[in-house]
C-alpha cells in the first residue's frame, strides 16, 4: 500500500516535470525587475507591493507590422521582456505578419511549444521531427481560424502563399521561448563557423559556403 502510494507520488512528480516547460512559480507572481544586476534563472522579482496593472499589460497587438523586408515577415514578440509580469509564469505571445509570399524561415524555440492561430490569410506551415526516427515533416495549409501546434525544440516554418497579407497570433509555453533561426545560426554565426566544416556538413563546395556566409541573414523578430 505504502509502496503503491510512493509509486503514484513518483509518477505524479515525473509527469509534472514532463508537462511543465518553465519552472513552476512559488508565489502568485514575480514581476521581473528588468533593471536588476542580480542574475538568476529568469529575472528577480520586484517588490510585490509595488506591482501595478501596467506590469501585466501590453498594447498595440492589433497594429499591422512592416513586412517590407527580405523575408516578407515580421514577428512581434510579447514575452517577459515586454510584459515583466510574465516572469515565472511560463507563457508568452507573438504576432506574426506576412506579406504575400512572405516566410518566417525555419527556426526553433529552444524553450517552448507554440500554438498558432491564423487571423487573416492562408499559411503553409510545418515542423520536422528529430533524427530518430526519421526527420518526418508534418505540414498543413491553414486558413483563417485554423490552429496548429509546433512542439518544443523542433524546426518549424510558416509561409504565406496567398496573394493577400496574412496575420497569426502564437502562444508559447515559456516566458522567454527564445528563437534560433537555422540559416542565421549556421551561416551567419559570429565569428563564422569554418567553411570547411560547413562544406562537409552540408555537402556543398567551399565557394557556395563562402557565398552563403557573405549574405545578410536578417532577424525578423522584434
Ligand atoms: C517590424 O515592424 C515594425 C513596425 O511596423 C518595424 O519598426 C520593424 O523594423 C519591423 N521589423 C522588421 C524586421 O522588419
Amino acid at each position: 500500500m505504502a509502496a503503491h502510494f510512493l509509486f503514484l507520488a513518483l509518477l505524479a512528480l515525473a509527469s509534472s516535470h514532463a508537462i511543465a516547460s518553465d519552472p513552476s512559480q512559488l508565489q502568485d507572481f514575480c514581476v521581473a525587475d528588468l533593471e536588476s544586476n542580480v542574475l538568476v534563472n529568469g529575472f528577480v522579482c520586484k517588490d510585490p507591493k509595488l506591482a501595478k496593472a501596467e506590469d501585466f499589460f501590453f498594447s498595440g497587438l492589433d497594429k499591422p507590422r512592416d513586412t517590407g523586408n527580405k523575408l516578407g515577415s515580421n514577428v512581434t514578440q510579447v514575452n517577459v521582456n515586454q510584459i515583466p509580469g510574465l516572469n515565472t509564469l511560463g507563457i508568452s505571445l507573438a504576432r506574426l505578419d506576412f506579406a504575400p509570399y512572405g516566410v518566417n524561415p525555419p527556426h526553433i524555440h529552444p524553450r517552448g511549444t507554440e500554438i498558432l492561430t491564423v487571423l487573416e490569410g492562408t499559411l503553409h506551415v510545418g515542423f520536422v521531427t528529430s533524427n530518430n526516427p526519421n526527420n518526418q515533416l508534418f505540414t498543413k495549409v491553414l486558413n483563417k481560424g485554423d490552429v496548429f501546434v509546433f512542439p518544443q525544440g523542433l524546426i518549424h516554418f510558416q509561409f504565406n502563399y496567398g496573394k493577400t497579407n496574412a496575420v497569426a497570433i502564437a502562444a508559447l509555453s515559456s516566458q522567454n521561448p527564445g528563437v534560433i533561426t537555422i540559416a542565421n545560426a549556421v551561416f551567419g554565426a559570429k565569428p563564422p563557423i569554418s567553411d570547411y566544416v560547413l562544406a562537409k556538413a552540408f555537402q556543398l563546395d567551399k565557394k557556395t559556403v563562402d557565398w552563403l556566409q557573405a549574405q545578410f541573414w536578417m532577424d525578423n523578430n522584434n
